[in-house]
């Protein structure tokens, strides 16, 4: 079998449709207007670090996706004290969830300073 070797080209046009498929937050399912509208009022940095990160692959702003909808956080903790604080325990401790049923462990941020990662949740938190 002859080995094939992706040409930069490949891989560029790879990349490029990976990321207009994650810009246009069609990865698995059309996202909702109001899940578009959401994510194009966030800051650019924070969608950078939630698409770097593959966030959106389980979580999507207002519906559910195999996490909870990210409306569905900022309302668990409205008025909660620390919600921030525990988010960001939650966000870099790979905590055990459950996940489609089974134990998993969350996935923890890459890369990110502790300021990145308080934005992230604000954000969150504002939805
Ligand atoms: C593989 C799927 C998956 C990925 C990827 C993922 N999450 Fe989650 N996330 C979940 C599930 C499932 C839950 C629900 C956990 C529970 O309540 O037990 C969750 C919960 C959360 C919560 C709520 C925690 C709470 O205390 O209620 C936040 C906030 C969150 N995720 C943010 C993120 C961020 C930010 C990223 C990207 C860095 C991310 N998630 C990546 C699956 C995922």
């Amino acid at each position: 079998m002859p080995k094939r070797t992706p040409t930069l080209r490949h891989l560029l046009t790879t990349a490029l449709l990976a990321a207009g498929a994650l810009l246009a937050g069609c990865q698995t399912a059309p996202s909702s207007p109001m899940d578009e509208k959401a994510v194009a009022r966030a800051p650019i940095e924070i969608q950078r670090m939630a698409r770097k990160n593959d966030c959106f692959k389980c979580h999507a702003v207002g519906r559910e996706k195999d996490g909870p909808s990210w409306q569905q956080v900022a309302e668990k903790y409205r008025d909660k004290p620390d919600a921030q604080g525990k988010l960001y325990t939650h966000l870099t401790t790979a905590p055990l969830i459950e996940l489609k049923g089974d134990p998993e462990i969350h996935k923890q941020v890459e890369d990110l300073s502790k300021t990145e990662i308080d934005a992230l949740i604000d954000w969150i938190l504002t939805l």
